[in-house]
């Protein structure tokens, strides 16, 4: 296991995003300090509206804090430009979302292999082969996203995210469409992926038992961290 990997790749420190609507200020994020490893897989909890969507939005450069600062990838983020900002995601980051966003129209590899196109890079049949065997989908490659299961279109999604080598995986309520045991399944992927590729994981869900799974656990409401937990058995990272 690449557990003893505890290079710090995401440092945020008192982020705060206010949205101002009117004379009324939202705090969607106010003040909080978070650090993602390498070999890390790290889930945050918390109510409706507490700031889960844009606390990673925010450590994945999707958006941009009001205040703070914050490191990715060893790069400080503030006050970059949107051109720069593409540069780090580019580099580092692979999406996943509640919905999957696969093309109807393209095959399972041609999903996977959308990201390339985007790079101007030449898709690497072997390597596709790779990434499709790793989330369980060898014998679905030359599948159209409508013969497929929820579960199965969002590991489409996931093996799309990682074509790329990503080092970190931002996965929104990745289990939100999906049934409890395609869910858990989902979640023994992303394990899998933290541990036998090192990559750090960060995960939003609504779903306690599913956060649990994680090495880190992080319960935000209105916009603050009010709990760190390490469940029992986790390795320690760092
Ligand atoms: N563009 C915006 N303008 C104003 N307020 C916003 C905007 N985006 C989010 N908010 C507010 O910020 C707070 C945090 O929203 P966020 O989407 O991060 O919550 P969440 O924890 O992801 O909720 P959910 O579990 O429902 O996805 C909410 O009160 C929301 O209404
Ligand atoms: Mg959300």
């Amino acid at each position: 296991m690449s557990k003893a990997n505890n290079e710090v790749i995401i440092e945020g420190r008192g982020l705060k995003r206010y949205y101002h609507r009117g004379i009324e200020t939202v705090k969607a994020l106010d003040g909080v300090d978070i650090t993602i490893r390498k070999g890390e897989m790290v889930s945050i909890l918390g109510p409706s509206g507490s700031g889960k969507t844009t606390l990673i939005n925010i450590l994945s450069c999707l958006d941009a804090p009001t205040d703070g600062t914050l490191n990715v990838a060893g790069k400080p983020v503030a006050g970059l430009k949107e051109d720069d900002l593409v540069e780090i995601r580019r580099g580092n980051l692979g999406f996943v979302f509640q919905q999957f966003h696969l093309l109807p129209t393209l095959t399972v590899t041609e999903n996977v292999e959308l990201p390339l196109l985007f790079l101007g890079k030449k898709p690497d049949p072997v390597h596709t082969r790779e990434v499709l065997a790793m989330v369980g989908l060898s014998d679905r490659a030359t599948h159209l996203p409508s013969e497929l299961s929820g579960g199965q279109m969002q590991r489409v999604a996931i093996a799309r995210a990682l074509i790329i080598d990503s080092k970190i995986l931002v996965a929104d309520e990745p289990t939100g469409n999906l049934d409890r045991v395609s869910g858990e399944a989902i979640f023994q992927l992303f394990k899998k992926l933290v541990n036998e590729k090192g990559l750090a994981i960060i995960i939003t869900t609504h779903n306690m038992a599913f956060g649990y799974e994680a090495d880190r656990v992080i319960t935000l409401e209105d916009g603050k961290i009010v709990k760190e937990e390490r469940p029992p058995g986790k390795a320690q990272v760092g």
